[in-house]
């Protein structure tokens, strides 16, 4: 097996325009190691959101594997799938997917109520989380009574809250003020140091490269490395 927590081979994607099809992944490959803390910078529309999305087991490539802890979650069935994103994976969403008709608090309390937590122990943990994330005063107001960094808070601690090996973050800071955005990677990098989560960041902005120790571009629906 190899040491790569992910391990993403050959990946293609594209979406169908009309008549054609937009190719945004044209065959690339990513491989992360457990433990890493790696960012993936590209302008608007490079094909970010995409790649992050087949690594989380939400999105299906047209073509290629992607081997989470050795199993090829392009294979596996859609259970599974469901599964491994439930047992293994946090993703906070660029456009921020909380369940509207449910407040801040009930919003973290649902991944840990569906992971088999009484509801007590479940409200237990959800509070602490917001807290962490400095947003527990929120937690009974519904997400159409957030601003979209507060949302965007709730979904990292909604993501969080089955302490998943690894956390999926697609431009988090992309609704917070600068003090907030570093006050939130000083959050992951202390995440990452204190139980070895790894991150993986995709992000349009350089000045989050500085807290990485694996850096990638994507040019012309390919990875590079940068380092
Ligand atoms: N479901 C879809 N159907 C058709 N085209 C799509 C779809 N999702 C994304 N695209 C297109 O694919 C390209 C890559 O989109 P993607 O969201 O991955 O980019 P991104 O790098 O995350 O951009 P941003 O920085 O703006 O979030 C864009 O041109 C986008 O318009
Ligand atoms: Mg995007």
């Amino acid at each position: 097996m190899s040491d790569f927590i992910i391990d993403a081979r050959d990946i293609v994607k594209s979406y169908r325009e009309g008549e054609s099809r937009l190719v945004v992944l044209r065959g690339t490959d990513i491989r992360i190691k457990k433990g890493a803390r790696i960012i993936i910078t590209g302008p608007s529309g490079s094909g970010k959101s995409t790649l992050l999305h087949i690594l989380g087991a939400l999105l299906k490539p047209d073509s290629g594997d992607v081997f989470i802890k050795g199993e090829n979650i392009v294979k596996v069935s859609e259970d599974r799938r469901a599964e491994i994103r439930k047992d293994l994976i946090g993703f906070m969403f660029q456009h921020h997917y909380l369940f509207s008709e449910f407040t801040a608090l009930e919003n973290v309390m649902i991944p840990l109520i569906l992971s088999g937590r009484s509801e007590k122990d479940a409200k237990r943990r959800a509070i602490h989380l917001l807290e962490l994330m400095e947003i527990a005063e929120r937690k009974d107001h519904r997400p159409n009574e957030l601003s979209g960094g507060e949302a965007q808070r709730v979904q990292l601690a909604r993501a969080l809250a089955n302490e998943p090996e690894i956390l999926l973050l697609d431009e988090p800071t992309g609704n917070l003020d600068h003090k907030r955005a570093m006050s939130l990677m000083e959050i992951l990098m202390k995440l990452n140091e204190d139980t070895g989560t790894t991150l993986c960041l995709v992000s349009h902005n350089r000045e989050l490269e500085q807290f990485f120790d694996y850096r990638y571009a994507i040019k012309d629906g390919k990875v590079e490395s940068e380092n």
